[in-house]
């Protein structure tokens, strides 16, 4: 499926928008199937979007989160992407805790926290096959990486898992996988600043290579979504060619 580019004038009307229509996905994933299943991004872009969404008037107790991708330090250490959310959204609203799924760090390794981060998501979702979250937020950094899928490491290569272990320079993270990211019924990029343009032009263009820019191997069955501000959109090619290769 095409994919849905937006350019909005500013990081603020980017989160005003980024709000909206993740509220909108998330009432309709419950109208139609009594729950919404949201994957959240890390980073620091989304930090004023769960803000925002503490502010929402959410049905929090048919809402259920997990994370796009961790590192792995522990949940209180100021790199938690699980610490970012429950300062900005959690602790603000009452969502049950156990609706809140967040990646198990404290296991004794990246790969065990990975394979019990899978058995969770394998328990929840109940399907043999690749689960569909209904949304699934994904930042981007300015080396077109997305989740903890970095350019040219092993992981971009995983088919046959839903969790693995990311590799950024030293600094293992836990990880959802390609394949499951594209089941999702809606995945939803949030990329905000001039330092992004680079990457953006190379995820766009008719020729970059999926493997150097992994934010290229992300084109879901369902609607995908990028959300832009001006700083990061004036990277966008005059001709995008979304249908290049991905593999
Ligand atoms: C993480 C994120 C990562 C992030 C990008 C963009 O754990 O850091 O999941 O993929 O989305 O690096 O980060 P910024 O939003 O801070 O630019």
């Amino acid at each position: 499926m095409q994919p849905a580019i937006e350019a909005l004038p500013d990081k603020s009307a980017l989160i005003e928008r980024a709000r909206a229509l993740v509220v909108e996905k998330v009432q309709a994933a419950i109208a139609q199937r009594g729950r919404c299943t949201l994957a959240l991004a890390g980073g620091s872009t989304p930090k004023p979007l769960y803000e925002a969404l503490a502010q929402a008037d959410l049905p929090n107790d048919q809402l259920y989160l997990f994370w796009g991708d961790e590192r792995y330090v522990p949940a209180d250490h100021p790199d938690s992407n699980a610490k970012m959310v429950r300062e900005s959204w959690l602790e603000r609203v009452d969502i049950p805790t156990e609706n809140v799924f967040s990646v198990p760090t404290e296991a004794p390794s990246p790969a065990e926290a990975a394979h019990q981060y899978e058995q969770t998501l394998q328990q929840f979702f109940q399907t043999d096959g690749l689960p569909q979250f209904d949304v699934i937020l994904l930042g981007m950094g300015d080396d077109g990486h997305t989740a903890s899928l970095f350019p040219q490491t092993p992981v971009l290569q995983i088919q046959d898992r839903w969790v693995a272990v990311g590799e950024k320079a030293n600094q293992p993270r836990i990880t959802l996988t390609a394949p499951l990211i594209n089941q999702a019924r809606n995945v939803i990029f949030l990329v905000s600043g001039a330092n992004k343009q680079t990457a953006l032009s190379q995820v766009f263009s008719p020729h970059a290579d999926a493997l150097t820019y992994p934010a290229r191997l992300i084109r879901p069955a369902g609607n995908l979504y990028w959300l832009l501000d001006a700083a990061a959109a004036a990277g966008l090619p005059a001709q995008i060619d979304f249908e290049g290769t991905g593999e």
